[in-house]
């Protein structure tokens, strides 16, 4: 266990849940789905936000406990700054205004990534609504804004190496996945990625070791709870062997959800 309250992939053999605990979605798509309408880019990340709502709501109906949504990468710098900047305040905007209904939905809102880059009083709006909802229990949304995964383990090295400065022979796997950024939530069992591209893009390299991967061509602004669904579905249909063999599991008369599908 990681912290005492999470298994980790590698060093224990995590338990499988018929639906998935934690989905880790990398929403992409947004220019794109403008750009077919003849509209700005800007418009399909308004029209991305939309697509949140919907699959936050549909994580809840369905039990899945943690949801962490790839909002702006540490790459995204690199965009136009209008864009940028717009981004930035969609993050402010949305914030304001659904951070009530998050909380009155038993929602936990929490913010991960660099935010020394971010607008002070940004900082402070994201901390604010992460204590305003930090008692609740019923879904974690886990947003990563400026978030890179070699930033989350590095940073994670240097914490570590803070805290134990006399430390000679290194931090084990258990030590630096405390240190992460998202050490507050198992490992994804699930990651999706909309808009086509199949790569990973600097998101959660470290708790991804065995998330199974779902790849849809879908548009992050078209995606809705049938195609959430469908992701299920085809995590559902999966094999998690976490290194052993399919003759393994079916011996040991695993639950359905860990058996081999034919
Ligand atoms: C994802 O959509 C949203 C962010 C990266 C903020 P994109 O803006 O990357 O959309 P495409 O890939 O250009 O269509
Ligand atoms: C990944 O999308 C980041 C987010 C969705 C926030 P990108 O559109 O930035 O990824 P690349 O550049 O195509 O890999
Ligand atoms: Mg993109």
């Amino acid at each position: 266990m990681t912290d005492g309250r999470f298994a980790s992939s590698t060093r224990d053999i995590p338990e499988v849940p018929a639906v998935p605990r934690h989905i880790a979605i990398i929403m992409d798509g947004n220019g794109r789905w403008a750009r077919k309408r003849f509209m700005p880019r800007v418009a399909g990340h308004a029209r991305g936000l939309e697509a949140v709502r919907t699959v936050v709501k549909a994580c809840v109906e369905r039990g899945v406990e943690y949801l962490t949504l790839f909002a702006f990468s540490s790459e995204n710098w690199r965009r136009p700054a209008d864009e940028v900047s717009f981004l930035m305040q969609l993050f402010m905007r949305a914030l304001h205004k659904e951070v009530a209904r998050l909380d009155h939905n038993g929602i936990r809102l929490r913010v991960i990534g660099d935010m020394s880059r971010f607008d002070p009083e940004l900082v402070r709006v994201i901390r604010e609504s992460e204590e305003k909802t930090a008692g609740n229990t019923r879904l974690t949304l886990c947003v990563a804004a400026n978030y890179g995964g070699r930033w989350d383990i590095a940073n994670a090295v240097s914490q570590l190496m803070r805290t134990h400065p006399e430390r000679r022979d290194g931090f084990s796997e258990e030590e630096l996945t405390g240190a992460l950024s998202m050490s507050f939530a198992p490992e994804p069992d699930l990651f999706i990625r909309t808009g086509g591209e199949k790569r990973i893009s600097n998101f959660m390299l470290w708790q991804l070791a065995y998330t199974e991967l779902y790849f849809t061509d879908a548009l992050w602004p078209d995606f809705d709870a049938a195609a959430l669904d469908e992701a299920i579905a085809s995590y559902q249909g999966r094999e998690r062997r976490f290194g052993r063999t399919s003759e393994q599991l079916v011996a040991r008369g695993l639950p359905q959800s860990e058996r081999p599908h034919a």
